[in-house]
């Protein structure tokens, strides 16, 4: 996968500008509020269709401006793959994938793989379940685009349900009971795939945490479900039983709370550092390093699949770590694809780069060495 080339409109401070990126380690430069973070922003939702930022795309549009537009021309081998996406003041939005025009954002993910490591990802250590869920959800859908769909019927039919609970007389028994089906029909595939996953990232996030803090920290990642005390069962027809039986034991206290008390909306996942929740105990260096654990080790599983190598985006991620941090995470990340790095400082960075872009008043300019 390689971005060749990122066209932007009014996208956040961005007026007008156009980048041709390389292949390996492309540098953006500039100092503090110039515009950096705001290109990998622009590149994260072209590839995965929402910002890692902001929750509404309308926060995107440069203020003064009424529309934003943002393009990612790019090829995976010899075949060329064109990413755009819009969204207005009013909240139209419009994407093109290859020419075909459409109108949801969620459609964009599956064709460009991209991996970002923010400052923001502290907060899947420190933050709340939220985030945790935002991310594993991420990552489930970079792996199966066709679960983009599954997340978002998931997501309607709660609403709805708990809109049935919130004024039971409005919804007859039938469709109280079509609901209830259909929660936990859709429940089942996003509980059985982010487990797998976790399954999968839990032992690469416990290397890759040890090789970053040079230690032997030991590190468990459990789903944590909204499901009672016992273990939630893997899959099949004894995961189904189980969300039935949660259904029926939680209906009274959902008819009282008028909302639906249990489901991949309500779970979380619990990182341990040496047998304690992280999010408590962990230090700040700790937790950073778990964060870029989580993240490098999505990059590593997507990049199992070799169509799928992710573009990596790293925003600043060396300049809160100490030196041999620094050098340990060079060293771990991988050499041979595409990443884009932003940093107020060369000196920040502890290896080579590709190709260096100055960023300096609304303009980005390759420049040599
Ligand atoms: N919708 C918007 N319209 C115009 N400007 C915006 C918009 N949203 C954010 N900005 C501005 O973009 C700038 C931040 O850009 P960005 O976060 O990319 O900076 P940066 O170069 O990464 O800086 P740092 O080195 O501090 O991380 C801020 O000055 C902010 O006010
Ligand atoms: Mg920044």
């Amino acid at each position: 996968m390689l971005v060749r080339r990122l066209t932007l409109q009014d996208f956040r401070s961005w007026h007008a500008v156009q980048m041709e990126a390389h292949s390996g380690a492309n540098l953006l430069l500039g100092s503090n509020g110039v515009g950096k973070s705001n290109l990998l922003e622009a590149i994260h939702v072209c590839a995965l269709g929402f910002s890692p930022r902001s929750r509404s795309e309308k926060d995107l549009v440069r203020w003064g401006s009424d529309r934003f537009f943002a393009r990612i021309e790019a090829s995976q081998g010899d075949l060329p793959i064109e990413l755009a996406a819009s969204c207005d003041l009013a909240g139209r939005k419009e994407i093109r994938v290859d020419g075909v025009v459409g109108r949801l954002f969620s459609k964009l993910v599956g064709h460009l793989t991209v991996v970002g490591l923010y400052p923001e990802d502290l907060q899947f250590i420190r933050g709340g379940p939220e985030q945790r869920r935002s991310f594993l959800d991420a990552l489930v859908c970079q792996n199966d685009p066709a679960m983009v769909e599954v997340l978002r019927d998931y997501a309607r039919v709660v609403k709805q349900r708990n809109a049935a609970l919130k004024e039971p007389d409005k919804f007859d028994g039938d469709v109280r009971e079509v609901l209830d089906s259909q929660m936990l029909e859709l429940a089942r595939p996003i509980l059985e795939r982010r487990m797998d996953i976790l399954d999968d990232l839990s032992p690469r996030v416990g290397r890759l945490h040890s090789q970053l803090s040079g230690g032997t920290e030991s590190v468990g990642i459990w789903y944590r479900g909204s499901y009672g005390d016992q273990d939630l069962p893997r899959r099949g027809q004894e995961l189904s039983a189980c969300l039935e039986a949660r259904k029926k034991r939680l209906a009274n206290a959902e008819s009282q709370a008028q909302s639906t008390l249990f489901g991949p909306h309500r779970d979380d996942v619990t990182v341990l550092l040496e047998g304690r929740p992280a999010r408590e105990t962990a230090s700040q260096g700790q937790a950073r390093s778990l964060a870029i654990g989580l993240r490098l080790a999505s990059a590593e599983l997507l990049a199992e699949d070799k169509n799928r190598r992710p573009v990596l985006l790293l925003d600043d991620v060396f300049a809160e770590l100490d030196g041999p941090r620094r050098k340990r995470l060079a060293a771990m990340l991988p050499h041979d694809g595409q990443s884009f790095l932003c940093s107020p400082h060369r000196a920040d960075l502890p290896f080579e780069v590709d190709r260096t872009f100055l960023l300096e008043a609304g303009t980005v300019r390759e420049t040599m060495g």
